[in-house]
């Protein structure tokens, strides 16, 4: 026990330790604060939200749709004024800097903009590890919902999934770090003997934060940005209560409860009993909240003696739901007898199906003190369920397919698993197709794709026994198939310049002597036919000197044939490994790379609606004759950015080891999906060889994986060309490098657009070009590292390699999307 003059000077000193609290404040790590769909920052007090317009890194959405509220409506918060409406499963991805508990606090208000009623939209909303919301539904009103997560990764995604047919949409969205400390891992159990552990990992939301005593704080009164309401709708029985204010008693002594815990509007009011009602205070003050059932919620109570003269005068009860939880409550003991020292207490509240909280305090005379008992403030808190949602039965998973962050191995060897598990699928369905055949003949109904632009071809659907005709102009020239016969030397072997999963590539003499390259389809494959005509769309549409040209086409008798202007010098994958073309040098590997970026840029950016080419590799990177580069291949291309709203499995399309692993996780396709594929072309391009080749040691068969650890480490030279080595200028590789790694970023935000790629491409070129006598820059690496003479200079494509072949031909070339439409259809049947 300390005498009176002690007490003194410890009050004093620390006064003045909390008046130092009081200028410092809680300075938070991480700290964003974002105005959605605004094009302004906006200002609340001293926190800036900033515009996600003008600020849209941290955003990955399919489609741009900002929302202002041009009703005279009478909102509280500018935040209000503006929304994004988020079509589609969007992700907000910000990078933590400091792990640990951080508030996610989410500012709804719906109103009308365009065709989007937000009152009607529906969505969930999730962490990688915790559901916050799962088919929410706001119907009226502004509302602010917060929750505190624990971030142990250095990312937090909040992914916003539309309900279905439905649309999500949000107003402000904010992520701080919490101090450590504002959260302990243990508490007092009601109903139990033994304490609870654990809250470390809980993630909570805000139910209720009241501040007794009828003063509400705003954000700008809390260091940590809380609400605090007031408790007058929440008193069952208002008359027996009086609200107290003492604000200049409150103390927080040194080492004690600070105040982060909660600011002293909080502390420095309370309700106490009206002992008018009763002199002998014979009565409970009692709260009612209500609650969402089947949940554990962490309840805190904030007490601190503002009504007493003296220590020791203040002995209450403390009850939940009528259970006597803290008998003889005597604050003085907590607080080495420092009247207006807070004081807080966490209690967790087990699984009920009770709709409501009851919390309720009552006098305790049996010291002899006087009938009297308080209440300063009231946290309950929503805690995580066993499947780590705070909304309804439902996991993160569901939102997210694969969580964590898998490392590129653990996707390609997951590839890899269910490719080979397909392979089986597509030998089932090829061997129950022919028997099909057999029983309905050749007359089927085969669907076209369904007219995306409403300017192409317009059936719905036509009997794919060639007796139809008709097709919408402006899709190129249709040839007659005699012709093609003619061209192809009737699509002799040896003919043959290239075999993919749609079909054989011939090299092909028009009439005229102009030399094309005739792809023909397989005419069994039905996806085949529709990206037979995505590809005819696209290449009408779009034309440019780095897109290869579609000359024609033909559908006659049930053919699939499509006619380009021919490549002279074929892919640029031939010139890089597998063959024996003459090596190309690092300035000519840069124009191709430089051209197809080209292509890329225009997809991206070239009409209103980006495409995304989905299966960008460098064999899908043509040359001709001056090694100037085109794109090739449009059969899986799409307008997009957006969702495949196909079943999980048969999403994903692309070829291994291009594929962008954020695309396979969460089916999320974008234009950064391509920026991910060239970045793998790129490293292709310098290291020249295949990017999966199961013949190499396991950390090498991935070609992305395995570059970017040397480039990571700086040591990219290591494991370059052995043709380039000693003829690449330092400042050109490391440029060359820097771009392949930020194309691979594992998040498509943190991804440079094929427009910054291509620039830096050039700056590239510019560098290698520069200064010729500058000897000291060329890289001089003297031997060639024995990991790259490793590299089996036959290609090795996983599928060539691993399914032998005969009976599946070569799929070497096969894109994915092929084998799991085989999927998809034996599925269907
Ligand atoms: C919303 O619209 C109003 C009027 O059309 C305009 O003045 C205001 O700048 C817009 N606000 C934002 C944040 O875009
Ligand atoms: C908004 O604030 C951010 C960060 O403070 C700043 O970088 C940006 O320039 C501001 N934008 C506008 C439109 O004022
Ligand atoms: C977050 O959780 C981890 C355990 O996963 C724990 O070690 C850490 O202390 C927690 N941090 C906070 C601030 O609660
Ligand atoms: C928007 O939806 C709400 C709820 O369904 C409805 O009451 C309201 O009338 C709708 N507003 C408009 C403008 O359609
Ligand atoms: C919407 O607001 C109106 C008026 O404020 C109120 O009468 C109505 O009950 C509210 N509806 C819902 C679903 O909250
Ligand atoms: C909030 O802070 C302002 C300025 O610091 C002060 O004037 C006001 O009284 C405070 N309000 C509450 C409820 O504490
Ligand atoms: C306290 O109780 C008396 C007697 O019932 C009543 O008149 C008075 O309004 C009460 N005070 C408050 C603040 O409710
Ligand atoms: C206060 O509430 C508790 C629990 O409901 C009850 O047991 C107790 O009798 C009440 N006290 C008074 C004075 O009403
Ligand atoms: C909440 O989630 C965490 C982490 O997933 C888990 O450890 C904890 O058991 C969950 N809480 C409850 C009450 O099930």
């Amino acid at each position: 026990m300390m005498n009176v003059g002690e007490v003194k000077l410890f009050i004093w000193v620390s006064s003045l330790l909390s008046l130092a609290c009081i200028s410092v404040g809680f300075t938070p790590v991480d700290n964003y604060l974002i105005d959605c769909g605004s094009s302004t920052n906006t200002s609340v007090g001293n926190r800036v939200y900033v515009s996600d317009i003008s600020n849209p890194r941290f955003l990955s959405t399919s489609r741009n749709i900002f929302a202002n509220n041009t009703a005279s409506s009478t909102t509280s918060s500018p935040l209000y004024q503006t929304a994004r409406i988020l079509d589609g499963s969007s992700k907000y991805s910000f990078p933590i800097q400091k792990q640990g508990r951080h508030w996610i606090r989410l500012y709804f208000f719906p109103f009308v903009y365009q065709s989007y009623n937000m009152s009607m939209a529906s969505f969930s909303v999730s962490t990688q590890d915790f559901v916050l919301l799962s088919n929410f539904q706001i119907q009226n009103g502004s509302l602010m919902k917060e929750y505190s997560v624990n971030i142990t990764s250095d990312r937090l995604t909040l992914t916003f999934t539309p309900s279905d047919n439905s649309f999500a949409f949000l107003n402000a969205l904010e992520v701080v770090s919490v101090p450590d400390d504002l959260i302990v891992d243990d508490a007092v159990q009601v109903k139990s003997s033994t304490g609870y552990q654990g809250l470390l990992t809980q993630a909570l939301e805000t139910v209720w934060r009241v501040n007794m005593g009828d003063l509400a704080v705003s954000p700008l009164n809390d260091t940590l940005g809380r609400t605090w309401i007031p408790d007058q709708d929440f008193l069952l029985n208002k008359n027996l209560a009086v609200a107290v204010s003492n604000i200049p008693a409150v103390n927080y002594v040194n080492g004690g409860t600070s105040r982060d815990i909660a600011p002293t509007a909080v502390y420095g009011t309370c309700k106490a009993m009206n002992s008018s009602a009763d002199p002998n205070s014979n009565f409970n003050v009692t709260w009612k909240f209500n609650v969402e059932p089947d949940f554990q919620y962490l309840i805190r109570f904030h007490f601190c003696d503002i009504v007493s003269k003296a220590a020791h005068q203040l002995v209450f009860n403390v009850f939940i739901n009528s259970l006597l939880i803290v008998q003889a409550l005597e604050l003085s003991d907590k607080t080495f007898n420092v009247l207006g020292a807070p004081v807080f207490m966490d209690f967790v509240l087990g699984l009920s199906s009770d709709s409501k909280i009851v919390v309720s305090i009552g006098p305790n005379t049996v010291g002899g003190a006087p009938p009297n008992g308080i209440l300063n403030g009231l946290e309950i808190m929503k805690m995580n369920n066993s499947m780590g949602s705070l909304d309804g039965d439902v996991s993160a998973t569901t939102f997210t397919p694969s969580s964590s962050h898998k490392k590129m191995g653990l996707v390609v060897g997951a590839a890899l698993g269910v490719f080979f598990a397909l392979a089986v699928v597509v030998l089932f369905f090829l061997c129950r197709r022919r028997r099909l055949a057999q029983h309905h003949g050749s007359k089927t109904w085969i669907p076209l794709p369904i007219n995306r632009r409403g300017n192409s071809h317009s059936m719905g659907s036509k009997f794919s026994n060639g007796t139809a005709t008709s097709i919408a102009p402006n899709l190129g020239y249709r040839f007659p198939f005699g012709a093609l016969q003619e061209a192809t030397n009737n699509f002799v072997e040896s003919w043959v310049i290239g075999v993919g999963g749609f079909g054989k590539v011939y090299k092909g003499v028009l009439g005229d002597g102009t030399k094309v390259a005739v792809k023909r389809g397989n005419p069994h494959s039905q996806q085949g036919l529709a990206e037979f005509w995505t590809e005819i769309e696209m290449l009408s549409q779009f034309r440019h000197r780095h897109l290869v040209a579609l000359i024609g086409y033909c559908d006659e008798r049930k053919e699939m044939i499509l006619v380009y202007e021919y490549m002279e010098n074929g892919t640029l994958k031939g010139h890089l490994y597998g063959s024996n073309l003459p090596s190309l040098s690092w300035k000519q590997r840069l124009e191709i790379c430089i051209g197809a970026a080209k292509g890329l840029h225009y997809l991206h950016t070239g009409s209103v609606k980006a495409i995304i080419h989905r299966d960008v590799k460098s064999a899908n990177i043509l040359l001709d004759e001056n090694l100037m580069a085109k794109v090739a291949d449009f059969g899986l291309s799409k307008t997009g950015p957006e969702i495949d709203k196909t079943h999980v499995s048969t999403a994903v399309k692309g070829s291994f080891g291009y594929l962008d692993p954020e695309y396979f996780r969460r089916q999320q396709l974008t234009e950064k999906s391509d920026v991910y594929s060239f970045g793998v072309v790129l490293f292709e391009v310098i290291c020249a060889r295949p990017v999966i080749d199961p013949s190499l040691p396991r950390e090498m068969v991935n070609l992305a994986e395995w570059a970017m650890i040397h480039q990571r480490r700086g040591q990219l030279e290591q494991i370059i060309d052995p043709n380039l080595v000693g003829k690449i200028r330092s400042a050109s590789l490391r440029k060359f490098g820097e771009t392949a790694e930020k194309c691979l970023a594992e998040y498509g935000v943190d991804r440079p657009t094929i427009g910054d790629v291509l620039w830096n491409l050039e700056y590239a070129l510019q560098l290698q070009e520069a200064n010729e006598t500058d000897e000291d820059s060329i890289n001089q690496i003297g031997e060639v590292s024995p990991l790259v003479i490793n590299v089996n200079p036959v290609e090795n494509s996983v599928t060539t390699e691993r399914l032998g072949g005969s009976t599946l031909g070569d799929l070497s070339g096969v894109s994915m999307s092929r084998v799991f439409s085989q999927l998809v259809k034996s599925e269907g049947r």
